[in-house]
């Protein structure tokens, strides 16, 4: 297999001059820059698979908006990362995602703690612009200390990579297609069946909304630890 030689690359995000490696992304060299890019499905540490399109941002020349969490840098490109075309996309993004499964905060383990609360706060989002679809899935509470509630799920995935790539059980998975998509275990058998499933709670940890939860737990004792990756993959280098 011939590999691409990594090369510097210089480009400005905002107007402001940045460089970085040809394999980075717009959003790593964003983030070294201290430049904000609003993100939910992407989180540190897992591989990036750009399917929440909230970290879009205009390339200037290109009519699209592109995922910064999955595009590569390139010599000379000019990128904003806030625009009102871009905040109005963010919205319709964010309300299509509340529309697509039941997300009622009030009643809500991880009330105050969940991601999609946070960026409907971030964007002052008020009321969906999609009506809501309410769906109706059903909950798996098989497992002696989590719950499956496909109701408040956004299909980020997190759960399905953190479960792969640093667990390496590969448990979960995806199932079905469009709305009726779902996080399902092994074969979609119940929770508390899974043969591959180690019981690590990682899945739980890494979950933006109230999707996965641990059981017999207050909103207030809800705390996820988006941080573990980062955590587990800094003591594995000291080790
Ligand atoms: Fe980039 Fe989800 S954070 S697509």
């Amino acid at each position: 297999m011939i590999r691409e030689k990594v090369r510097v690359k210089s480009f400005k995000i905002n107007g402001i001059d940045v460089t970085g490696a040809s394999n980075q992304t717009i959003l790593e060299i964003a983030q070294e820059n201290n430049i904000e890019i609003s993100t939910l499905c992407y989180l540190k540490g897992l591989s990036c698979v750009g399917s929440c399109r909230m970290c879009i941002v205009e390339v200037k020349g290109s009519d699209k908006l592109i995922p910064s969490c999955t595009s590569k840098i390139k010599e000379g490109m000019e990128v904003t990362t806030d625009s009102a075309r871009i905040k109005a996309n963010r919205e319709m993004i964010l309300s299509m995602l509340f529309s697509e499964r039941t997300h009622t905060c009030s009643v809500c383990v991880s009330n105050g703690n969940c991601e999609l609360q946070d960026k409907s706060t971030e964007l002052r989002l008020e009321h969906s612009q999609v009506p809501y679809g309410h769906a109706r899935f059903e909950i798996d509470a098989s497992h002696k200390n989590f719950v499956n509630d496909p109701n408040r799920c956004i299909l980020c995935s997190r759960c399905i990579r953190v479960c792969d790539e640093i667990e390496g059980a590969h448990a979960l998975d995806l199932m079905g297609r469009g709305m009726d998509t779902r996080i399902i275990h092994d074969m979609d058998e119940p929770w508390a069946e899974s043969l591959s499933c180690t019981s690590c709670g990682k899945c739980v940890y890494v979950c933006p909304t109230g999707a996965l939860y641990e059981k017999d737990i207050s909103a207030e004792e809800a705390e996820k630890k988006r941080n573990i990756i980062m955590e587990l993959l800094e003591r594995k280098v000291e080790q």
